[in-house]
C-alpha cells in the first residue's frame, strides 16, 4: 500500500491520501480475540519519529513508542537512562505522524515503580501531552495493584513479562527467560496478575516458547509476541531491527531487508559525487534570470 502526503497549510498537518481507516481504540483491540482465539494476528512495530510513523502506520494495528528509543536513537547502553520528557517528545510526534494505529507508550524506568501515584501522574502527563491512547510497563505481580489503579483511572495499560530490559541488572543480561521450572512458573502467574489487574493486552518478551503458548491459551487479553512464539496473538518487534539497520539483532529478529547497506552505499555516492565536484548539478543549481 502507498500512502502519500498533503501539507493543510492551515494546520500544518500532512494528511494522508488515499484517507486511512479511523484509529484502532483500545477495546476494538481486545476484541480482537474472541473466545481465547485471534482470528487475525495483532501486527505491532516500534516507531519513534513522525516519518517512521507514516511509513509504517498503514500496516499495523498499533505502533509502539517503546524506550528501545534510547538505544536506537539516542546509542545509550540500555534503557534505563530514558526520561519522560524524551517519552513525550517522541510520543507526540507518532501519533501526528498516524492516523489508523493504537499509539501506545512506553513508561521510562523509574517513572512508576514507586507507587501507583507516581504511576497515574507519568502516564496521565505521557497521555495529555502526546495524545496517545495507552502506555505500557514493564514487570507482572509487583506491578499488578499500579496496573489495577491507572486501568481504573482511565489509563489502558500494556502490559510485559519475560525479558523485562529495565530489570537488566537484576536480571544479569538479556537472555531468554523462563529455562526454570520456578521461572517458567513467575512468568505465567505475572502474565494472569496483570490480566486480572486490567492490563488490555501483555507483551511477552524472551520466553522459552511453552510459555509464551500457555499464557496465550490461558488468558482472555491478546498477548503480543516478541521472541515468544508465533502463536501470540499479534508480535512486534523494533522496527529497525526488522529493516536491518543494525548488523546484529536478537535471534528472534527476522531481518526483511538491509536497510544500514542502502544508508552507507547511498551515502559513499553522495561523498564521492562531492569530492569529485559533480554535486550540486545542473539541475539542482539557482541560475539568476
Ligand atoms: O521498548 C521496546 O521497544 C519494547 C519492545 C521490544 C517490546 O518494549
Amino acid at each position: 500500500m502507498s500512502t502519500t502526503f498533503q501539507l493543510d497549510t492551515a494546520t500544518s498537518r500532512a494528511n494522508p491520501t488515499p484517507a486511512p481507516m479511523k484509529r484502532l481504540t483500545v477495546p476494538k483491540v481486545m476484541q480482537r480475540k474472541k473466545d481465547g482465539v485471534t482470528e487475525e494476528p495483532l501486527v505491532m512495530l516500534t516507531a519513534y519519529t513522525a516519518r517512521m510513523a507514516q511509513l509504517l502506520d498503514p500496516h499495523c494495528d498499533m505502533l509502539l513508542v517503546g524506550d528501545s528509543l534510547g538505544q536506537v536513537i539516542y546509542g545509550l547502553p540500555s534503557t534505563l537512562p530514558v526520561t519522560l520528557d524524551m517519552m513525550c517528545a517522541h510520543g507526540a510526534a507518532v501519533v501526528r505522524g498516524s492516523y489508523h494505529s493504537l499509539v501506545v507508550i512506553d513508561m521510562p524506568f523509574g517513572s512508576y515503580e514507586a507507587s501507583p501515584q507516581q504511576a497515574f501522574a507519568s502516564a496521565s502527563r505521557i497521555m495529555a501531552e502526546t495524545g496517545a491512547a495507552a502506555v505500557k510497563l514493564e514487570g507482572g505481580t509487583a506491578m499488578a495493584e499500579t496496573v489495577s489503579f491507572l486501568s481504573q483511572r482511565g489509563i489502558p495499560v500494556m502490559g510485559h513479562v519475560g525479558l523485562t530490559p529495565q530489570a537488566v541488572n537484576a536480571l544479569g543480561g538479556y537472555m531468554a527467560r523462563g529455562r526454570s521450572e520456578a521461572e517458567e512458573a513467575k512468568i505465567v502467574a505475572d502474565g494472569k496478575a496483570l490480566e486480572q489487574a486490567g492490563a488490555f493486552a501483555i507483551v511477552i518478551e524472551g520466553v522459552v516458547e511453552d510459555i509464551a503458548i500457555t499464557l496465550t491459551r490461558e488468558i482472555a487479553i491478546p498477548t503480543i509476541g516478541i521472541g515468544g512464539s508465533a502463536q501470540c496473538d499479534g508480535q512486534v518487534l523494533v522496527a529497525e531491527d526488522m529493516l536491518g539497520m543494525f548488523e546484529r539483532t536478537p535471534r528472534f529478529v527476522k531481518r526483511y531487508n538491509d536497510i544500514a547497506k542502502i544508508i552507507s552505499d547511498t551515502a559513499g555516492e553522495y561523498a564521492a559525487d562531492v569530492r569529485a565536484r559533480s554535486f550540486p548539478g545542473e539541475e539542482q543549481v539557482y541560475k539568476a534570470k
